[in-house]
């Protein structure tokens, strides 16, 4: 199953365009599912729909941020995308918004980040005299241009370059780099590797848990004592990657295989005090995912070490 992406673009949209194209590869891990935008006039908006590619534009003039993105946000989700990739999006993004694509929102700047947030990259980088320009792809966090770096390529300045001439040699590069962090960013998150790594991290941040293999499964306990967490991947050859963790019982188990039968499941030879967690589906919480972890290591710690922590939180 191929990522589904939302691309939200202002203007040309010829980054939107490589997306677009490096999607037709077989190979590549995502589709473009939405071309949206703040200005119906965007020229990217008619490469998008002559490729088949559904297409949504409404202003944001006359209306406030958090009801413009609000607009953007449904039509998003109406069209199933679990990523959005911003491509010369020229908005400032509120904090809601920002906070309900957390982790799974990109977007790329023409300078070499840390370096020219902001507007007028080229300009800046041509006046400070600086020999080597670039683009970067980066998270998208509440700061403005300011999150995780995902990927970058560097871009010489020649003697004599313009603005415009710096600008159309950065574009070149940023069609080479968008597609290529895009896949490795979806990919990564359906990679058994990377997501055992990920609940590694979280589980062993519980006190005194620790790691062994229990029927092939990487499955974390407590001093070597009670598990909390297993990580399945393609156990029984069921070709999921998932978390297992503690429940209540059969009830808390019904209630949420029935609220999202794709994501949760019983499984099999756990009994009912456990769920499977899918967290192969491309929109893993790791928030969320935490909770859970922390949740089912309280279910099975002896109280002496619950009472300390509570006594921790307390304080
Ligand atoms: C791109 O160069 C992109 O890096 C930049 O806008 C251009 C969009 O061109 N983005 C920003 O400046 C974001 N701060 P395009 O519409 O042809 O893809």
């Amino acid at each position: 199953m191929k990522a589904r992406i939302a691309v939200l673009i202002s203007g040309a949209g010829t980054n939107m365009a490589a997306l677009l194209y490096a999607a037709k590869l077989p190979s590549c891990p995502y589709e473009i599912v939405l071309v949206a935008s703040n200005n119906p006039d965007a020229e990217g908006l008619k490469i998008a729909a002559t490729e088949g590619i559904p297409t949504f534009a409404v202003s944001h003039i006359g209306l406030d941020r958090a009801a413009h993105d609000a607009v953007m946000h449904d039509a998003i989700v109406e069209a199933g995308a679990v990523y959005v990739a911003l491509a010369g999006y020229m908005r400032i993004l509120s904090t809601e918004f920002v906070a309900k694509w957390d982790g799974r929102m990109l977007n790329i700047h023409p300078s070499l980040l840390p370096k020219y947030k902001g507007l007028h990259t080229h300009q800046r980088a041509i006046q400070a005299k600086d020999t080597v320009a670039g683009t970067s792809v980066h998270l998208v966090t509440a700061e403005l241009d300011d999150g995780p770096v995902l990927g970058q390529i560097e871009v010489a300045i020649l003697p004599g370059d313009t603005t415009d001439t710096l600008a159309d040699r950065v574009k070149m590069a940023e069609y080479q780099l968008y597609p290529k962090t895009l896949a490795d960013f979806v990919a990564r998150n359906t990679n058994p590797e990377y997501l055992t790594a990920q609940v590694r991290t979280l589980a062993l941040a519980q006190p005194e848990a620790d790691e062994v293999l229990s029927h092939g499964m990487p499955c974390f306990g407590i001093n070597g004592g009670k598990k909390f967490a297993y990580v399945s991947v393609d156990h029984h050859k069921d070709s999921k990657t998932a978390l297992l963790v503690k429940i209540s019982g059969v009830e808390e188990q019904a209630m949420l295989i029935d609220s999202d039968a794709e994501r949760y499941y019983r499984p099999a030879y756990f009994g009912d005090g456990w769920v499977g967690i899918r967290l192969d589906l491309g929109d893993n919480d790791w928030d969320h995912i935490g909770e859970w972890i922390a949740k089912s290591w309280r279910a099975v710690a002896p109280k002496k070490l619950t009472r300390l922590m509570d006594l921790a939180e307390e304080f």
